[in-house]
Order: C-alpha cells, then sequence, then structure tokens
C-alpha cells in the first residue's frame, strides 16, 4: 500500500465512527446493529458520502433516525467522522465498503430510506454496471429497504439521471416525484439545504440539479 495511502488507513483505525476492513467490528456489524447505536431506530443510508455532507445534516434535524454514510475513499469519510465529532452526534456511523457488498452490512427490509448524492456517472457504455442504478444495485436496495421505504438520488448529470429514470421505470415502475431543476421545484423541500461538495462545484458551473425518489415493489425474495 502506498505511504499515504497506509496513514489514512491507519488514522481511519482510529477513528472511532468509521468501520472498514480490519476492525473487529465491520466483520460484526450485520448482526449486530442495534450496538452500534444502543437503539433500534430507523437506519437511513446515504451511498457514495463523499464527506458525508448529508448524515451529518440530516443527523440533527431527524434524531429519532440513525444515518449511515458509505463510501470506498476513506480520506473523505474522515471530514464527516470530524464533523459529527464537533457536533456531538450520536446517531451517526460511517462504513469504508464499496457499494457491491451493501447487502453483507443490510439485511433484508431493514434500511428505511437510501439517499444516493452525486454518484459518478460513468458514462463510458462500459462502465454501465457500475452505475449505482444500474438494474443490479437496484435489485440490492429493493432487498434492503424496508416496504414503504424511499430511494432518493440527487444528480448534476443530465445523462445519468435520464438513464436512473428510465431504469427506475422498468424495474421499480414507482417514481414517486422527479424534476431536472430541483433549486425550482416544489420538491426542494427535500433537500433540507444541505449541498454537497460536488454539487457546490456543479452547481456553480451552471448546471441544474436533478432529483427523483422511488419505491421499489414488494417482492418476497
Ligand atoms: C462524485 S463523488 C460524490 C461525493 C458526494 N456524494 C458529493 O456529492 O460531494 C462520488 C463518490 O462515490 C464514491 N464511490 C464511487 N463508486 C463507489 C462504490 N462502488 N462504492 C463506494 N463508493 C463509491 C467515490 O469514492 C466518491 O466519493
Amino acid at each position: 500500500m502506498p505511504r499515504k495511502k497506509l496513514i489514512r488507513y491507519s488514522e481511519n483505525q482510529e477513528d472511532s465512527l468509521i468501520l472498514q476492513p480490519g476492525k473487529l467490528e465491520f466483520e460484526s456489524y450485520k448482526n449486530n446493529r442495534s450496538a452500534f447505536f444502543g437503539n433500534d431506530n430507523p437506519i437511513t443510508l446515504e451511498l457514495a458520502c463523499g464527506k458525508g455532507e448529508y448524515t451529518v445534516g440530516l443527523a440533527p434535524i431527524f434524531s429519532k433516525r440513525n444515518f449511515i454514510g458509505i463510501d470506498r475513499k476513506g480520506n473523505r469519510l474522515r471530514f464527516g467522522a470530524q464533523e459529527a465529532k464537533e457536533k456531538w452526534l450520536k446517531n451517526i456511523w460511517f462504513i469504508r465498503t464499496i457499494i457491491h457488498h451493501l447487502d453483507q452490512f443490510f439485511a433484508e427490509k431493514s434500511v428505511e430510506e437510501i439517499w444516493i448524492i452525486h454518484p459518478d456517472p460513468r458514462p463510458k457504455w462500459a462502465d454501465e454496471r457500475r452505475r449505482l442504478t444500474n438494474p443490479r444495485f437496484l435489485t440490492m436496495y429493493q432487498k434492503i429497504l424496508q416496504p414503504g421505504g424511499l430511494l432518493r438520488l440527487k444528480t448534476d448529470d443530465a445523462d445519468l439521471f435520464q438513464y436512473s429514470v428510465q431504469m427506475l421505470n422498468e424495474q421499480w415502475r414507482t417514481i414517486v416525484a422527479q424534476t431536472t431543476d430541483l433549486y425550482n421545484s416544489p420538491l426542494l423541500d427535500d433537500h433540507h439545504g444541505i449541498t454537497t461538495h460536488y454539487e457546490t462545484l456543479f452547481h456553480q458551473r451552471g448546471r441544474t440539479i436533478n432529483y427523483l425518489k422511488a419505491l421499489p415493489p414488494h417482492i418476497a425474495f
């Protein structure tokens, strides 16, 4: 492992709010969820969370819910973990993993809500399977979401948004609401005034923000 990466890895090992490979709790999380939060309150996931702005932003608003930010990059998660500690937030965890492994952490119907905020657009056709709204990911989200649990997507990328709408219409058929211009939409309240690092960058470049929320069909797995 390169030296810088090694240092970050060991810093994350010390961080009480980040679960990552190599920590004992990382392996035991799935069957021991309430031990982490000390309660069984509903769980919201922020996928590809980067610095975890939604996790840190929503946690104080909804103190009776638990929030988990997930990203594969440990150095980004550390920003969120640091902020959570400074704000004394107790309903937050971060998991450093790839989203492909989500169902190893979350049992069927154990998640109340999933946010995907400005995921990498993966425009190349060869990368289609890596888009976080690809059907294989939708199947996984469908499995771990509770009945009535929403998937929310925000993206500045019009092509990824169009692709996601198409995949959701084919696979789930229930997009509850959508807009290609969130800031000028009645759905604006849904974003709780939280803008992430990438959202700020892209909005400054003149891009509008696309947003949708969708419900998976109830299927017994
Ligand atoms: C464009 S950034 C967006 C970060 C943040 N949501 C924001 O809006 O500022 C995409 C993030 O997704 C993470 N990511 C991409 N693919 C992933 C995967 N398969 N599993 C976990 N994280 C992933 C990257 O590490 C990166 O932090």
